[in-house]
């Protein structure tokens, strides 16, 4: 895959291209994420890509020219480009895997009231990350970007994304590490008994009340199915 970001602050991406998940992911080629400096896309000789809004206002709005010229330069048919918006639908896992399926992605970052609206029509989705609003749209390119290339083949392993959080509408259950026992604080006892059935249904009850308890909106979203009420009516 190909993750194109379109910034005016390319700065922003240093440490996030350097560390972690990411860095391995384009280290083994599974990605490749250039980040573009929009100012170099403005005719304007002191680099300016932003300008007063038509109709009068407050703020400036980022202007249609620069995007113009990036987004076709960098688009290819098969392309998705992505304007990162608090007006966008709000992002989510589902949205995160039918992305991670796609060749080639292009996002786009506004700054100051926005971008000259204009660019929308280049557009292929508007993506929040939320209910709120920042200055810029360079963190939201680094949620799509980290969201996505964890579930690139090859990146972590497979059953370790299957069984996230979120994936099929359920929550993760808890998890423990060493020690066992530390000032009065204990593991289950299940995990520690070396028998893998028990501790898979632990696991499996554990998913279920979890959901049930932090995220009952899944629950009503996705209900549960005749084996996840077995296992609750099991261990009543
Ligand atoms: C200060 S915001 C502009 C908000 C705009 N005036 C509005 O009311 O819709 C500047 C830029 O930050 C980014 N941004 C802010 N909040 C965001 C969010 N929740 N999700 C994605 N991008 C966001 C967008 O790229 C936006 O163009």
């Amino acid at each position: 895959m190909i993750i194109d970001i379109v910034t005016i602050f390319p700065n922003f991406f240093n440490e996030f291209l350097e560390t972690s998940i990411v860095k391995r992911a384009i280290a083994k080629e599974s990605v490749t994420i250039n980040i573009h400096d929009l100012r170099e896309y403005s005719n304007n000789k002191h680099k300016q890509i932003d300008d007063t809004p038509y109709g009068g206002g407050v703020g400036m709005v980022m202007t249609f020219p620069p995007f113009y010229e990036l987004i076709t330069k960098l688009k290819q048919p098969f392309s998705k480009v992505i304007f990162l918006t608090p007006q966008g639908n709000v992002f989510n896992q589902n949205q995160a895997v039918d992305l991670s399926k796609e060749k080639h992605l292009i996002l786009l970052c506004g700054h100051y009231e926005g971008v000259d609206a204009r660019v929308l029509e280049l557009v292929d989705y508007e993506i929040s990350i939320g209910d709120y609003v920042l200055t810029g749209g360079e963190i939201p390119a680094m949620i799509l970007s980290d969201a996505i290339v964890r579930l690139l083949p090859g990146v972590i392993m497979e059953e370790s994304h299957q069984s996230d959080s979120l994936s099929n509408d359920r929550l993760k259950y808890p998890q423990y590490t060493k020690p066992e026992e530390y000032k009065g604080y204990i593991v289950p006892e299940v995990l520690v008994s070396g028998h893998h059935g028990n501790i898979e249904k632990y696991r499996e009850l554990m998913a279920i009340k979890t959901t049930m308890e932090k995220r009952p909106d899944l629950i009503e979203k996705t209900p549960l199915t005749e084996k996840e009420v077995k296992i609750l009516e099991e261990n009543k």
